[in-house]
């Protein structure tokens, strides 16, 4: 088969695809034959060596946690009325037992099992979902792993209800794309920030209510003041950094902060009396359970909720892929057609 290897740390053009042999199913997966596959910023991290990930790695990997394709082949103890389905499959791999937080076994599909950018990939039978019907593979690839981790952000751990301001920073990202569309579905009111204008026009065209300019703007004011003065009650926030203590600054009284990422670094300097002066509580969240996949990927299904595709690009140009999205350029999901 075909696929990007990655084979060390590196710039976005040691992304090149190569033959390598197909992966077969072991018992109790399935071998799956990948339409799209879809970036998120794990990716990113993991081939320049960065964040979480600045330890590098031991062998060669095939990136990518989301993909969307046909079942073609069944291990031992599969049902094997699975092959011909069309499915997207779910990254959270051996979440454990519990809703509360993952199992020790937990792993994120695309490092260090290999992942997406690739025309095969075996997965456990249990990881693969029927495709959403009425959209296409790049469509459903776009899902997995943002979706997942939007709606257990913005449901189960912020518990976002209908008439609440929820606040999402950086809202060109993946993952925040989904926390506004399902936050709005709840029926809250969403704002948003952007580094970009352009990218504020979109959102607001998604059902945001407004929004901030972080790069031009006192973005913390303009939000106080578009809540008319009080602060939103929810901020769903990856900006990490100064962003998320200015977040935390400007929650309402009793506001609820859920954080799931760190993309401009570490909290240099927090004023806890902002925590525990206003009663706030803070919430951290990470990928999802089996049940929050179900529930999640039912929004684009039977929900009519369909993710925010920026660009279309093949499996080829993922190295033009992983440049867009370290320069923040994308709105929404960078997917590989395959
Ligand atoms: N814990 C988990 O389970 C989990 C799951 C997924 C992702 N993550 C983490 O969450 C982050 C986002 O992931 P992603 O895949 O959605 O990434 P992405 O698509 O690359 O989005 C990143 C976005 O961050 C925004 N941003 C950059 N600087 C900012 C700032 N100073 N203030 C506010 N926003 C800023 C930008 O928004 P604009 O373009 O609008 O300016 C950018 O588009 C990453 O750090 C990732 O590692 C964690």
């Amino acid at each position: 088969m075909r696929a990007v290897v990655l084979r060390g740390p590196g710039p976005a053009e040691v992304l090149r695809v190569e033959e390598i042999a197909d992966p077969e199913p072991a018992a109790g997966e399935v071998a799956v034959r990948l339409r799209a596959a879809a970036l998120n910023h794990r990716d990113v991290w993991i081939r320049s060596g960065t964040g979480a990930y600045a330890g590098g790695f031991s062998k060669p990997v095939i990136l990518g946690s989301d993909g969307a394709g046909v079942v073609v082949a069944a291990g031992a103890g599969v049902d094997p009325a699975l092959v011909g389905r069309a499915v997207v499959i779910n990254p959270s791999l051996d979440w454990g037992e519990a809703d509360a937080a993952q199992g020790p076994g937990f792993k994120i599909l695309g490092f260090p099992d290999d992942g997406t950018y690739a025309e095969r990939i075996r997965v456990p039978a249990r990881n693969v979902y029927a495709k959403p019907s009425g959209l296409s593979f790049e469509e459903a690839a776009a899902i997995p792993l943002a979706g997942l981790t939007a709606y257990r952000a913005v449901v189960s751990r912020a518990g976002v209800r209908a008439g609440e301001t929820v606040l999402v920073t950086g809202i060109g990202g993946g993952v925040s794309t989904f926390a506004l569309q399902i936050a709005a579905h709840l029926g809250a009111r969403v704002l948003v920030t952007s580094g970009s204008d352009a990218k504020l026009a979109r959102a607001r065209a998604l059902g945001a209510a407004g929004g901030a300019n972080y790069r031009t703007q006192d973005w913390a004011r303009e939000i106080v003041a578009l809540c008319g003065g009080q602060g939103p009650d929810v901020v769903i926030d990856s900006a990490g950094g100064d962003t998320f203590a200015r977040a935390v600054d400007i929650l309402r009284p009793g506001g609820r902060i859920a954080s799931y990422g760190a993309t401009t670094g570490p909290v240099k300097e927090f004023v806890l009396r902002s925590l525990f002066w206003k009663q706030v509580t803070l919430l951290g969240t990470t990928m999802g359970s089996p049940r929050e996949f179900e529930a999640m990927l039912a929004l684009y299904d039977r929900g009519g909720l369909r993710p925010v595709v920026d660009r279309v690009l093949p499996l080829e140009e993922a190295a033009a892929a992983h440049r867009r999205m370290e320069e923040a350029g994308q709105f929404g999901k960078l997917v590989l057609r395959i």
